[in-house]
């Protein structure tokens, strides 16, 4: 495809500057040359000179020709992988969790600590409109209570949106929630009773680690690669080990380091699950949000026997405000269909209605588009920045998609002291050790790159990193 081929080009042109072949102010080679050297028409090299111009890191100077704004070397490295052996834990976590969420909400200034969208896009007006329209027009109002499955024509627009993700269910398949952390709340009620063991990856989001533990669960915490996602050989170990009863992932861009399980990895899971009997809570939420052409499939696209329930909705790729979301819960169906009829009776009817009109129309497509390409820009921004300000040791996971990045700083260097210090600040992150049970990561942190980019959110990330590169080098610090 054209559109491949030009974005395939401008890549190679910028893994070219990345790698110091070219420096800020060298001349890139003329179209001409690279369309020859390449074997492409001039018109996909002006494509390809163009997207790079339109990210800001080439500028084009009349009749003479390409040359470079900026580097982008990158000599991070990505976040180590824990050890320890897998083994079931209570999930305690911390009040720390609900400090940072409601810093979050009380602010509007430099939060990079919460996954939330840019809010900015023009998808946000176009919803207000919609959301006036319907409820001045249509009679949603006095009409008693929804279906409990939700809105057929709703659930219709979400089956064949799957359909790129390789799923391939029925509108009745899917069952509408109060966004995603509803459909796994669901799906562990379901699933599980106080005591049992559920595998999560590790570091895992930490919506996941407040249902075990809100459920008296157990948490069996499963090492995750930066590149592919939770180790299948630890989670091997475990479900031979434990009676494991459930296993939860977000195989697509994973919270908090953005890995993209590889297909053939996805698929091996499913047929693991298969051999042990046990069900999979996948959270496709980012599924959408990919940096490059081809969305992902998802774990469930590999599974034959109805053990994966598939949990998403629409908090990434628009609003968490409309806490619409969906569950394509398999064999559980029928199960999942009472517990959120038990739970809720319905869901909201309005945001329904609305969400099914903007997904029908091209302008869902076109807001994603821009959306990922925004995002992936902004992330690579803040590479930059991380490269020239945080001290050498310091790694960071490479997302593909998504909107947050995970990193691991200094050894010494405590990340929940930092983020009491910078709070004060009016600077907000993530500390890495919400992200766990059993007390890993207290030298991480996770950032948010997704909302408005400004020049204080520049500085704010060269701020954080003056501060980490201070605690690195002082042989035992206090961050107060
Ligand atoms: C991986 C993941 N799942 C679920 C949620 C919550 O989603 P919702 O707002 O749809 O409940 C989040 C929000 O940060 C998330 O990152």
């Amino acid at each position: 495809m054209e559109s491949n081929l030009y974005s395939k080009i401008a890549e190679h042109v910028r893994d070219q500057i990345r790698h110091g072949l070219f420096d800020a102010g060298d001349k890139l080679p003329s179209v001409r040359t690279l369309a020859k050297q390449q074997q492409v028409s001039i018109a996909t090299v002006n494509s390809a000179y163009t997207l790079l111009e339109s990210r800001g890191l080439i500028e084009s100077r009349p009749k003479s020709g390409y040359y470079v704004l900026r580097t982008t070397e990158d000599k991070l490295k990505q976040p180590t992988q824990i050890r320890s052996l897998p083994k079931p834990r209570p999930a305690n976590i911390s009040q720390l969790i609900m400090q940072v969420q409601r810093d979050a909400a009380a602010r509007n200034g430099l939060t990079m600590s919460s996954a939330i969208p840019n809010l900015d896009f023009p998808i946000v007006g176009l919803m207000k409109k919609t959301f006036t329209r319907i409820a001045r027009q249509r009679g949603y109002l006095g009409n008693g209570y929804d279906s409990p499955e939700g809105l057929p024509a709703f659930r219709q627009q979400i089956a064949r949106r799957a359909i790129d993700a390789g799923v391939y269910v029925s509108p009745d398949e899917i069952i509408t929630t109060a966004g995603c952390q509803n459909a796994m709340a669901l799906c562990l009620q379901v699933l599980t009773k106080p005591g049992d063991i559920v595998a999560v990856e590790s570091p895992a989001y930490y919506g996941l680690l407040q249902l075990i533990q809100a459920y008296g669960l157990r948490a069996m915490e499963i090492p995750s690669n930066p590149q592919t996602g939770m180790s299948l050989e630890a989670l091997k170990l475990a479900l031979h080990e434990w009676p494991v009863k459930a296993v939860m992932t977000v195989g697509t861009f994973s919270n908090p380091m953005g890995t993209l399980m590889p297909d053939e990895h996805k698929r091996e899971l499913v047929a693991l699950l298969e051999r042990h009997d046990v069900a999979l809570v996948e959270d496709d939420i980012y599924g959408e949000l990919q940096f490059g052409e081809v969305r992902p499939k998802a774990i469930k696209a590999y599974d034959t026997g109805g053990r994966v329930l598939l949990c998403s909705s629409l908090s990434k790729t628009v609003d968490p405000q409309l806490r619409l979301g969906w569950v394509m819960p398999g064999r559980y169906l029928d199960q999942i269909t009472h517990q959120k009829f038990v739970n809720s009776i319905a869901s909201p009817t309005l945001p329904q209605l609305v969400m099914t009109e903007i997904l029908s129309m091209g302008a869902f497509d076109k807001h994603l588009r821009l959306a990922r390409e925004t995002y992936r820009q902004r992330f690579e921004r803040l590479t930059e920045l991380v490269n020239e300000h945080f001290p050498p040791e310091t790694r960071m996971s490479k997302p593909q998609g998504g909107l947050v990045a995970w990193l691991e700083l200094p050894k010494i260097v405590d990340a929940t002291a930092l983020y009491h210090k910078a709070h004060d600040h009016g600077i907000l992150f993530a500390p890495g050790e919400m992200f766990s049970v059993s007390g890993h990561y207290r030298n991480c942190l996770r950032l948010s790159y997704a909302q408005g980019w400004s020049r204080e959110r520049e500085q704010a990330i060269a701020l954080l990193g003056h501060w980490v590169s201070e605690l690195a080098r002082s042989p035992s610090h206090s961050a107060a």
